[in-house]
């Protein structure tokens, strides 16, 4: 079995070779890309955690070092570097301390009527037919209308925001053509124009939304600049959206290969909220994040120099014989399941309550309302992606 993480086979299903990695060549330096991958899970979860290690270098550089985007790209890296998920402490602690002060459990929680009206407004569309198309008709519209519900963006204007997100993410992978490359830039110059005009409206009409909290929060004298509310706005979109869908996705996939767990969770919903974590962690939707290596460290015995790339690999992490018993098994009751798919560190994804909420819902949503889900036509295969892992579409009956 050869790892290479641009090969179909590898992309369609990459846990044969993790597993044989992770038992031979745990820690390997890939030429090709020059970055060293990781794949135990002791290792994804205490590098995750070490902060010899930043998602970002910018910051230790001196300004003549520091990457310095072309002028053609710049409106779509203006975007990310504006955004916590690109800074570190001690500026990521103040962006991230604003937002979470606004972005709260009582906020989130809020959200349930909503997110129960929205799950069954889409299934409405569908049940009379016995058939759907799990992504297009569920998975994809839910977590675009949920985070459209949480920053306050008004219903005539949701439509706008898939195409921006996506032509956007698509940068994320590792490798895009200059298509790609124009309409990412284009959605971002768009989507920082929309939402600085929403904001601009808030700040003269308050409502009792994200966008709003956002443009009033302040903490010890700190607010955040215009280019900081658009990011974050950005980012959770961005950030909270195909990770929700394929965990829909690769989820019921998982769960129709394994029809006894699918029958369990259907006669037993209480089983919700563990299922949803091993499905998480079995099926892992985003694979890879990356590190790079702030000043020199040496870890199990493998120097590290400045600027080295490393690559955790949370797809592999999750199935780590030596932190998770049988895990090639899906078994929705595991107890013991700390899986790596938020990450770890001061990175940890913000969006963890909100996620968790929504998947929850939409499972039990999708199991009370579609009775006897089976698949329809063949097996549904996954996108030619590493980095975010989801199925092309996932077609299903079930009784009416
Ligand atoms: C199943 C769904 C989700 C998964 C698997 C997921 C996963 C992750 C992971 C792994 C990170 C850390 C990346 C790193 O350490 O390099 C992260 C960060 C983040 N996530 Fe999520 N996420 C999900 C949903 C959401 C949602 C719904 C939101 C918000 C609406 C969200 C907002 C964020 C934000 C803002 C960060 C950046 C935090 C920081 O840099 O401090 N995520 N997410």
């Amino acid at each position: 079995m050869v790892f290479d993480p641009q090969a179909r086979d590898f992309q369609h299903n990459p846990y044969p070779v993790y597993d044989e990695l992770r038992s031979t060549t745990p820690v390997f330096f890939w030429e090709p890309w020059k970055i060293w991958f990781f794949t135990r899970y002791d290792d994804v979860n205490t590098l995750l955690r070490d902060r010899r290690l930043g998602r970002t270098m910018d910051h230790i550089l001196p300004p003549e070092q520091r990457y310095v985007p072309p002028p053609d790209i710049e409106p779509f890296t203006r975007l990310s570097s504006h955004s916590m998920f690109d800074k570190e402490p001690p500026e990521h602690t103040r962006l991230r301390g604003l937002v979470h002060k606004v972005f709260t459990p009582r906020r989130v929680e809020s959200l349930r009527e909503q997110i129960t009206a929205i799950t069954n407004k889409l299934l409405d569309a569908v049940v009379d037919k016995g058939e759907i198309e799990i992504l297009e008709d569920f998975a994809v519209p839910l977590p675009v209308n949920v985070i459209s519900e949480l920053l306050g963006v008004p219903d005539a204007d949701r439509h706008l925001l898939r195409p921006w997100s996506n032509n956007i993410v698509v940068m994320y992978e590792l490798g895009h053509t200059p298509e790609q490359e124009r309409l990412a830039v284009q959605s971002a110059v768009d989507f920082a124009d929309y939402l600085r005009n929403l904001a601009a409206e808030r700040r003269a009409n308050p409502k009792d939304d994200l966008i709003t909290a956002l443009v009033q929060v302040e903490e010890a004298g700190e607010r955040l600049t215009m280019d900081e509310l658009i990011s974050t706005c950005v980012l959770l979109l961005n950030a909270g959206h195909e990770a929700t869908v394929n965990v829909i996705g690769n989820g019921l996939w998982a769960l129709l290969r394994n029809p006894d767990q699918l029958r369990r969770l259907a006669a037993e919903p209480s089983l919700i909220p563990t299922a949803v974590e091993e499905l998480m962690r079995f099926d892992t939707p985003l694979q890879l994040f990356r590190r790079w290596v702030l000043e020199d460290f040496e870890y199990k015995g493998q120097h590290f120099k400045q600027g080295d790339e490393l690559g955790l690999m949370f797809g592999a992490a999750n199935r780590d014989p030596a932190r998770f018993p049988d895990p090639n098994t899906l078994d929705i009751t595991r107890q013991d399941n700390p899986h790596i798919s938020f990450g770890g560190g001061v990175h940890y994804c913000l969006g963890a309550p909100l996620a968790r909420l929504e998947l929850q819902m939409a499972y039990q949503t999708l199991l009370k309302r579609l009775p006897n889900m089976r698949l329809a036509g063949d097996a549904p295969t996954f996108k030619d992606a590493y980095v975010i892992r989801g199925l092309h579409e996932l077609r299903l009956k079930f009784d009416h």
